[in-house]
């Protein structure tokens, strides 16, 4: 198998400056499963809980003979599927305890085990099932209808039942029963003397019912073989039998099950048997495949690993929850964000909030998900391959952010990866139109989920805006003398380049290039670096290389280019290019003074593995603590959120052109961007004096901190297998090295 991608990152530091490294560095343990408890059972496909009765209108009417057990089972169901239960022995006990005209009229009827006039239990339940509680969260009846009368009634009165349960228990087992039952009237459950004997605890207290003889028992046995057939004919669309004489568990398994099909019945889903799909394990940035096996055979692959996913969220997270879905906009984005909405809305997901065209970037999923509504939403669902080119051979790739807006940490990943090795069925709405995900503000409803259109900006913009002091931002940029160029390389940072760098700080729009999203990136890789943002780099008067040329001198002041999803960036200079280990560096000794992100000072540095030292001369020099990571951005966010370290406000970078902060849990490409202009700024107060530009600032970084100098090697297309056998040579001579006494950095 081919990697397209970077694969190996070659460096080789030499400081050339002497230092002690006293800075706080090492390997923790940065796994954390603080945010994303796991479900007991992986498989477990999703259930009804509280939560998702908002809403929902379900009406199930559960019958049975006199100590079928409709009783014991409604106690599960109003548990798991958030309905109001309304039993009309219970009510109709409650008046005659409580002396009502409708108790009084009803007692004697009851005591002798007939049933009460129709017109009195019609009223009764019609003024209850107006009630808002009812309408909102929907209904359970127990012993309503039991006449074909109150059949017509309930038909009449608009409300539907979506499934009628009925309980079937032989006569002699139900007497059994109905003499040995016994209540508790404090917590009103249920139990049998002889069978399910109440705790010691409760014993005392509990009480037989006054018609809980044989007697009477027969009595209203009777009545019951008497209505039901007609009862029956009333549902027969969406009635099921379910033999009562099992075990209770038993019995409540096959009524859940039969409420489940109802709901999906009444909300359009179709749960599909599928295969297990081998090799869906998540990379530390997702699943990644080739567009044609995630769209093949009807987009199979898609559905398998999404339909994983939300088997691995907790019910109590993703039932009656709040998705975002975004991607960068590349090739099959559209048609995947389709299928997912309809997933979602198969797995209880009660509200999607979707970037407008399916489009968000990385950062601003991050953004969405932190801070939208008060960080209403429970993940986020992102579609990117990331600096991966694209178009309908290219890269497609999805991964999971959890609800603090970071890429799902390993034990969520792992918990995905098991999800898709037990899975059986993909649960989906099949039928209905395409969703709008173009016209912002637009609300589609999907089976009972509202799908919103959100502005891809919006939410990110307003991050950014705290970080930084615009309208400093927008005095500098004013100036004749300096001049800019953003690359958005087309991809998903486009819209917010237009929306900050021109609309907001007055940059002029041919300070933007390829900053319109397309789903082939103009047939270009996304990739900020020197060879693919090769059109920047020229204007900018460097060669592939980093050297400059000969156009250097006639170069704009300040170039900068983000990836496809525009968490990555490359920031350049008049002829100079800074490396990425530079970059952070250089942010990180002006962040207080620059940056208003961090005027009350920095807590935490943070490098990946691969990145030069270039941070942690400057973390000592700050007195900062410094940490250097594995490759993921996940390392990162688990330091700014660990709870025995305070890190935050915290800045962070990698050598694979990421660099970003604390204000979210993702890289962030034009942060870094607004990051350098703001150190450009506070190096320029005079607006009269020649610019100080970025070669400078970085020079005299170096001056103070001293310079790191490597080599850097990106290794593409290359055969896994053989990728594996280098890194293992590699291991095993770094192993005899280390072994003969030398000291690696
Ligand atoms: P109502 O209170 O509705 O009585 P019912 O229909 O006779 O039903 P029960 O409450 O006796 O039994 P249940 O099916 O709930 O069984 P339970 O779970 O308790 O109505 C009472 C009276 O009100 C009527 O007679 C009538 O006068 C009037 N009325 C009510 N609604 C009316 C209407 N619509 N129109 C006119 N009049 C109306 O279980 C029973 C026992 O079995 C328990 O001990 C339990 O532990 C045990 N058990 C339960 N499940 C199992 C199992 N699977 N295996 C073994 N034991 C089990």
């Amino acid at each position: 198998m081919l990697h397209r991608s970077l694969i190996l990152i070659a460096l080789l530091v030499v400081c050339c400056q002497a230092w002690s490294p006293k800075t706080q560095l090492g390997h923790r343990n940065l796994h954390t499963t603080k945010l994303f408890r796991l479900g007991a059972d992986p498989k477990a496909v999703p259930l009804a809980t509280k939560s998702q009765a908002k809403g929902n209108g379900f009406g199930v009417v559960l019958a049975g003979a006199p100590a079928s057990g409709k009783g014991t089972q409604c106690a599960r169901i109003v548990k798991d599927f958030g309905v109001v239960h309304l039993s009309t022995g219970d009510l109709l006990r409650a008046a005659v305890k409580a002396e009502t005209p409708l108790g009084l009229e009803a007692k004697d009827y009851m005591d002798s085990g007939k049933l009460v006039p129709d017109q009195l239990v019609i009223d009764l339940v019609a003024e209850k099932l107006k009630s808002p509680k009812c309408v909102a969260q929907g209904w359970l009846l127990d012993g309503f209808p039991r006449t074909a009368a109150q059949a017509e009634a309930l038909a009449a009165s608009g409300a539907t039942a979506d499934c009628f349960v009925l309980l079937e228990v032989p006569d002699d087992a139900l007497i059994d029963r109905v003499v040995g039952r016994r209540l508790d009237p404090e917590t009103g459950a249920i139990y049998h003397a002889t069978y399910d004997p109440p705790p010691a605890e409760v014993a005392a207290r509990c009480i037989q019912r006054s018609d809980d003889t044989e007697e009477k028992a027969r009595v209203r046995l009777e009545q019951f073989h008497a209505n039901v057939a007609s009862i029956s004919d009333f549902f027969s669309g969406v009635k099921t039998e379910i033999d009562g004489t099992q075990p209770k568990e038993l019995v409540y398994k096959a009524v859940r099950k039969s409420l489940i099909n109802a709901q999906d019945r009444r909300d359009g889903i179709v749960a599909r048997p599928t295969e297990v799909i081998q090799g869906m394990k998540m990379g530390t940035s997702g699943l990644r495949k080739k567009v044609p096996v995630f769209s093949g055979n009807g987009g199979q692959y898609l559905k398998n690993f999404v339909q994983a996913i939300f088997n691995a969220i907790p019910p109590a997270q993703r039932v009656g929850g709040t998705l975002v879905i975004g991607g960068d906009g590349r090739f099959f984005n559209r048609k995947a964000t389709q299928t997912i909405i309809r997933i979602a809305a198969a797995n209880g997901v009660s509200n999607i909030w979707v970037g407008q065209g399916g489009l968000l970037s990385t950062p601003a999923v991050s953004a969405v998900v932190r801070e939208r509504e008060e960080g209403k939403a429970f993940g986020a669902i992102v579609l990117t391959a990331s600096h991966n080119p694209g178009g309908p051979d290219g890269d497609f790739g999805i991964k999971y952010n959890t609800m603090d807006g970071a890429p799902a940490k390993e034990s969520v990943t792992d918990a995905i990866y098991a999800a898709t090795l037990l899975l059986k069925e993909v649960r989906m709405v099949e039928d209905g139109p395409p969703v709008d995900v173009d016209t912002v503000g637009a609300t589609s409803v999907v089976g009972r989920t509202a799908v919103t259109v959100i502005d891809s900006v919006d939410d990110y913009a307003d991050v950014l805006r705290g970080c930084f002091n615009f309208p400093r931002l927008k005095e500098f940029l004013a100036r004749e003398d300096f001049s800019m160029v953003f690359d958005g390389m087309h991809g998903a940072g486009g819209p917010a380049a237009k929306r900050i760098l021109v609309e907001e700080l007055g940059a002029p729009e041919e300070a933007l290039l390829n900053c319109d999203p397309l789903e082939d990136f103009g047939g270009g890789h996304p990739d900020p670096n020197l060879i693919y943002a090769g059109d920047l780099v020229a204007r900018l008067g460097l060669d592939s290389s980093g050297n400059p040329t000969p156009a250097a001198e006639k170069a704009p002041d300040f170039g900068a280019a983000a990836d496809g999803d525009a968490d990555r960036n490359m920031i350049l200079g008049k002829g100079f290019f800074v490396t990425p280990s530079d970059s952070v560096a250089v942010i990180a000794a002006n962040a207080e003074a620059a940056i208003p992100q961090f005027k009350e000072g920095v807590e935490g540095l943070a490098r990946s593995m691969p990145t030069s030292r270039a941070l942690d001369v400057v973390a000592d020099a700050l007195d900062l603590a410094c940490f250097e990571t594995p490759t993921g951005w996940k390392y990162f966010g688990n330091l700014m959120d660990m709870e025995d370290g305070d890190y935050t406000p915290f800045i962070c970078g990698e050598e694979s052109f990421g660099t970003g902060a604390s204000h979210l849990r993702e890289k962030d490409g034009l942060w870094a961007v607004l990051a350098w202009l703001s150190v450009l700024a506070h190096a320029n107060p005079d607006p009269n004096s020649p610019i100080v530009g970025v070669r400078e600032i970085v020079e005299t970084h170096w001056a103070k901190f001293g310079r790191h100098f490597y080599s850097r090697y990106d290794y593409e297309g290359v055969d896994s297998e053989a990728a594996e056998q280098v890194m293992e040579h590699l291991r095993t001579h770094f192993k005899a090295l280390a072994a003969n006494g030398a000291a690696l950095l």
